[in-house]
């Protein structure tokens, strides 16, 4: 069994590079899936995710060739199976995605239920209502998503909650249906315009992404022959701004669209922290205790839900108290019980939790719960006196590259042993 373990307190100081989106790069690659041809892609995060993801599209007959560590070439002329390997499209959410792209590539494809974080209900009824909206029939049978159509026609499609994956999915049936499909209520997050812009760039037709309504005009064939580089990631930016203004830091975070972050930014400013924007670099310090806040987490431009643990960790240390309402998930503060042994004093009901700010955290052992979970007990420990250490690292290793190498390079002391 593999563990982190961090001896704090330090504050994090110096330079860090964000990696390209994981969220943007577990819909990219079935993207490639759309294309008769070869694509490039560079500025993929190498984490287990993008990994899994590279070996299905070799199981549906993709070809791969890592170029170096963060660069894929993906060759998908051949697309031979439409029955994706099923014990790997359990391990992660992303899955779903195979669904709209190869519907439109070749009309049927069997995928298995995806799996993914814990973090409560993870219904798929809007994608199906989207893909059947364009012609699709969608059955599951023993756990598998089985999607078939005799072709995808156009249509629109009105999204009854704003969800991130349905509307990224319908994009994908949409490019090579017939006719023009509209989305309307879509979601709004960065990586919504970065697949858009991915396929656009590999001939598709789409419009408004990164507005509230999305316009595919289908196109017959995505030719490819171009390299596209992964947006950076807007949680991994904003995991480290967090972490500067929790361990009273001082971080210059390089390779973000602070755009993106506007939301991160001004509640760092309104708990008495700074910020400067340089160009693509991001430069956030504290040394104060952080102000009391409440924070509600909204689809972007609100505030992220894959941010919340890791503000949960300022607010816990913040001063006086601080009240988080998640409206995403159902789930997502199993990791206040993990803070809470730490010495935190958080109370959570439903989908909203009390943070009382504490002067100090304190090492303990603490498992990490779904992957933000982690990123928020990597911040916890490297605050905290003594020795903390995390377990259940799959899920951070799911969406985080280096991580360790990340804040050991900003100072904590940070080590990864196997048991
Ligand atoms: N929902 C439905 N029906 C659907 C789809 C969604 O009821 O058909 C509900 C969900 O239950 C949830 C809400 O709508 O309450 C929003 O879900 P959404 O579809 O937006 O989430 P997702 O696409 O499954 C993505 C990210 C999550 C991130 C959410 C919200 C990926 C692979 N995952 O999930 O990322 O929390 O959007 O921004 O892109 C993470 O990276 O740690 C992570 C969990």
């Amino acid at each position: 069994m593999e563990k982190l373990v961090i001896t704090g307190p330090t504050p994090l100081k110096g330079e860090i590079f964000v990696s390209g989106a994981k969220n943007s790069a577990v819909a990219i690659l079935p993207a490639t899936l759309l294309i008769d041809g070869i694509c490039t892609i560079k500025n993929l995060p190498n984490i287990s995710d993008v990994r899994i993801t590279c070996e299905i599209l070799e199981g549906l007959g993709a070809k791969i060739n890592w170029i170096d560590k963060n660069t894929i070439e993906v060759d998908t002329r051949d697309i031979n199976n439409t029955i994706a390997p099923i014990d790997l499209t359990r391990k992660f959410r992303a899955s779903y995605y195979l669904i709209g792209s190869m519907l439109g590539r070749k009309k049927e494809i069997e995928v298995g239920l995806p799996g993914g974080c814990n973090l409560g209900a993870r219904p798929i009824d809007q994608h199906i209502k989207g893909f059947e909206a364009l012609g699709a029939k969608v059955e599951i049978i023993s756990g598998n998503v089985c999607a078939r159509a005799e072709k995808l026609i156009g249509n629109t499609v009105y999204m009854d909650m704003v969800s991130v994956g349905a509307t990224i999915n319908i994009m994908l049936a949409g490019v090579l249906a017939e006719g023009t499909t509209i989305i309307d209520n879509a979601a709004k997050e960065p990586h919504i315009v970065d697949i858009a812009n991915f396929l656009n760039t590999m001939g598709a037709d789409i419009r408004g992404a990164g507005t509230d309504t999305i316009k595919i005009n289908g196109v017959t064939k995505l030719k490819g022959g171009q390299t596209y580089s992964v947006v950076p990631d807007q949680i991994e930016a904003g995991t480290f701004m967090l972490g500067a203004v929790a361990s009273r830091g001082d971080l210059i975070i390089k390779n973000c669209v602070p755009e993106h972050l506007e939301c991160i930014t001004a509640k760092i400013l309104e708990i008495g922290g700074n910020v400067e924007i340089n160009g693509d670099s991001i430069h956030v310090w504290c040394d104060t205790k952080p102000n009391k806040a409440n924070v509600k987490t909204l689809p972007y431009p609100g505030f992220p839900t894959d941010l919340q643990p890791q503000i949960g960790v300022v607010l816990s240390l913040a001063d006086g108290t601080s009240i988080i309402n998640e409206s995403i998930w159902e789930s997502r503060f199993q990791y206040t019980n993990e803070l809470n042994k730490m010495g935190a004093k958080i109370t959570a009901q439903g989908k909203s939790a009390i943070f009382e700010g504490v002067d100090n955290l304190y090492g303990a052992s603490v498992y990490s719960t779904d992957l933000r979970a982690g990123a928020a007990l990597i911040i916890a420990g490297v605050c905290a006196t003594g020795t903390t250490e995390i377990y259940n690292l799959h899920h951070i290793d799911r969406g985080y590259e280096n991580i360790e190498e990340k804040f050991r390079l900003l100072g904590a002391n940070i080590e990864r042993i196997i048991e």
